[in-house]
């Protein structure tokens, strides 16, 4: 039997789960002095840290699977996303007990590719964006590109 989306071809979707954490952090270049880190961060920069309520949103692309009518089956996204993410983040402060983060200064930039690269592992050739939201007016999207 066939369907009106059944023609040439395969279509190709784009599949986003959105999973939320949340977690401390400083924001501090070890190549700057005190005094050009606390210019240059503001309050992000005061000793003992902050928190944000992130939210991640992760896209993969793909042909639709005709037999399951699907790119990927979501739970593996969902899954993926909290063992390679959520769970080594959420309620946690990232400079100083993530070691998935250790020697990264945590920026919404920095955390996107972080993220992206531990993502990528699982689905190769899919990952098509990563978003994080560090708050509801500033996020960061990160596609994979390097200079
Ligand atoms: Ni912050």
């Amino acid at each position: 039997m066939t369907s009106e989306v059944q023609k040439a071809g395969r279509p190709v979707a784009l599949l986003t789960r959105q999973e939320s954490f949340s977690a401390a952090h400083r924001l501090w270049a070890d190549s700057l002095s005190d005094a050009e880190n606390r210019a240059l961060y503001g309050p992000c920069a005061n000793e003992y840290g902050h928190g944000h309520d992130y939210v991640l949103e992760v896209t993969v692309k793909g042909a639709i699977d005709p037999a399951t009518g699907m790119v990927i089956n979501l739970t593996d996204l969902r899954d993926a996303m909290r063992e390679l993410v959520v769970s080594h983040v959420d309620h946690h402060h990232l400079n100083h007990d993530v070691a998935i983060c250790k020697g990264l200064n945590p920026t919404t930039e920095n955390l996107a590719v972080l993220f992206w690269d531990r993502l990528g592992t699982r689905f190769p050739g899919l990952l098509d964006e990563v978003r994080l939201r560090e708050t509801p007016k500033n996020w960061v999207v990160y596609r994979g590109e390097r200079t």
